[in-house]
């Protein structure tokens, strides 16, 4: 199977009820019963090895998403970009070096849009501080991006999330241009993108709908999806021309909401925003040219907690793609930088 391993996913998930906040941000963190294991990824693998691992990375998520709700966005994306490219081994978060000046960092799907770094730094700072050399970066990024999805729902969004990751050395800024998908890309592209990474149709659908929030710069849409003609509601665009200048530049990109409706809560009305055709990017309107994901689209959209049960499974199975868990890894000191 290519580079995931499936079988963790039913395991992995547990409801919401065995998650529940202390004082609305410090997350209390209740383990289910029977770890789900496969791929050497696991439930609860801090347990005996650092065993307040996850809820210090949940304490610094929940403080940071409450501070700036568009950090728990970026957290979410950045475990997308970390598996798309070496698989979920902190391979983004490597700074450039002498050693390695064009780290996946600097590629443009990274930079400079990429946010919630420093984050990452702080909840490693505090679990090294309660475990020396235990918790890998890679799994922090899990973490943080399982507990941004927990905040940004209102909790409706809660599952385990199996850990045991090792962070990887190599990180090259033109692989994250082979694997991030861009935001032109077209239906079968983006099946085709996510079929290289083990991930199903369904998932790529399901995955999509974190646009629901955070936000995009202009130049992620504009000009080929305000110029006509194009599939997008009038009066959308007729806003976003208001929001965008006509050619986007390095010194002048202005940033917009994804989700005009709900824009920092992590729901469905993505998908009624893309049956509305006021998305804001190609890939998002191909998610319409299908009869197949058309349907998956009106399902997730109208049928309450459909996509909710989806997003917890898909989020473990991207969180799974090519993980490092043998000798081909090193858990780092620094995310930043290797050992
Ligand atoms: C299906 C293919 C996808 C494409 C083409 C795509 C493309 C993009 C683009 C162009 C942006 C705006 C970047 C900017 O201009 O600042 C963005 C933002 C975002 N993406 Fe995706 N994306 C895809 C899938 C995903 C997946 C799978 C996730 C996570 C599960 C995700 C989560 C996000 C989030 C949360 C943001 C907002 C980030 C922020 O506010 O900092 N995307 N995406």
């Amino acid at each position: 199977m290519a580079g995931l391993c499936a079988l963790l996913v039913a395991g992995a998930l547990f409801v919401a009820a065995t998650a529940s906040m202390v004082g609305g941000v410090a997350g209390f963190y209740v383990p289910p019963p029977g770890p789900a294991a496969a791929c050497g990824l696991k439930v609860g693998y801090y347990r005996d090895r650092c065993p307040h691992a996850e809820d210090i990375v949940r304490g610094v998520v929940g403080a940071a998403v409450l501070r700036d709700p568009g950090v728990g966005a970026g957290l979410i994306r950045m475990l997308f970009h970390d598996c798309f490219v070496e698989g979920c081994d902190a391979s983004v978060l490597l700074d450039p070096s002498p050693a390695n000046p064009q780290p996946e960092k600097l590629a443009p799907p990274n930079n400079p849009s990429l946010r919630g770094f420093e984050v990452i730094d702080a909840a490693k700072a505090a679990v090294e501080a309660a475990c020396q050399g235990v918790v890998s970066c890679a799994d922090v990024v899990a973490f943080a991006a399982r507990d941004a999805s927990f905040f940004l729902s209102n909790s409706r969004v809660a599952f385990q999330m199996p850990a045991g990751r090792l962070d990887g050395r190599y990180s090259n800024a033109s692989r994250a241009l082979d694997f991030l998908p861009p935001p032109t890309f077209n239906l079968a592209q983006l099946v085709a993108n996510f079929a290289v990474k083990g991930l199903s149709v369904e998932d790529m659908v399901v995955l999509s709908g974190a646009h629901t929030v955070g936000r995009s710069h202009c130049s992620s849409f504009v000009p080929d999806r305000l110029a006509a003609p194009s599939d997008i509601d009038p009066s959308f665009a007729f806003t976003l021309r208001g929001q965008c200048p006509a050619s986007p530049s390095p010194g002048n990109d202005p940033t917009v909401v994804q989700d005009a409706v709900t824009p920092n809560t992590l729901d469905s009305q993505y998908y009624k925003n893309v049956l509305a055709h006021r998305a804001l990017f190609t890939s998002d309107a191909s998610l319409l040219a299908s009869p197949a994901t058309a349907k998956m689209v009106v399902d997730n959209a109208n049928i309450p907690g459909w996509w909710e049960d989806r997003f917890k499974e898909a989020m473990v199975k991207l969180a799974a793609v090519e993980v490092k868990t043998g000798g081909n890894g090193e858990v780092r000191r620094n995310c930043r930088a290797v050992n």
